[in-house]
């Protein structure tokens, strides 16, 4: 099955060369939501791989939610949002993290991720693994497990796999 979900998601990715920036290949994902039942087989076969190894599950703004409640939905876990900074009322845990121009920060409502509790999480996009690696660091300011992260797409050539080694990272596919 793994197999049959990778060449679906590659089959409908679309590459958009030089966008945003010259250099950069933009993979848009709009084919794969627009097509009933792949996020939900996707969606399957993350919950068989981590088969109950985790309690929750935390999206990433802003493209990471769209997966993520998917998942969740699947699962029948918890969802927790992690946002851009300034969009959460209270008290919030809060993490800085590089981009190639200047930095950005992730943030999650302090209380919303319970001490102990293993957390899966999932992006739409793996390139340098900054995001993900920040929104693993809320989850262990939330005195949470990092159980896994998960994206549908993983940017080969890029240092993201590698710096997320720790994070039992399964990616549905991986495109140059
Ligand atoms: C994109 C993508 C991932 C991230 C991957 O998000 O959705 O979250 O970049 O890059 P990285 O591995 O180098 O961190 P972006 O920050 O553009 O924001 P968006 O999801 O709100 O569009
Ligand atoms: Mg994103």
């Amino acid at each position: 099955r793994a197999e049959l979900i990778r060449s679906r998601i590659v089959g409908l990715l679309e590459a958009f060369p030089d966008y945003p920036r010259p250099g950069v290949v933009y993979q848009d994902l709009s084919r794969i939501y627009a097509e009933p039942g792949v996020l939900d087989d996707a969606a399957d076969h993350v919950r068989d791989h981590f088969s109950g190894r985790f309690d929750r599950i935390v999206a990433v703004e802003s493209r990471g939610f769209v997966m993520g409640a998917v998942l969740a939905a699947r699962c029948e876990v918890p969802l927790t949002l992690v946002r851009k900074p300034g969009k959460l009322p209270g008290a919030v845990h809060s993490v800085g993290y590089a981009l190639e121009y200047g930095e950005d920060r992730l943030e999650v409502r302090q209380g919303a991720i319970a001490p102990g509790e293993r957390v899966l999480c999932v992006d739409d996009v793996l390139a340098t693994g900054g995001t993900l690696l920040a929104a693993a660091e809320l989850v262990e300011a939330s005195a949470a497990e990092v159980a896994g992260s998960v994206v549908l797409v993983e940017l080969s050539g890029l240092p993201g796999a590698e710096r997320l080694k720790a994070y039992d990272l399964l990616s549905l596919c991986e495109v140059a």
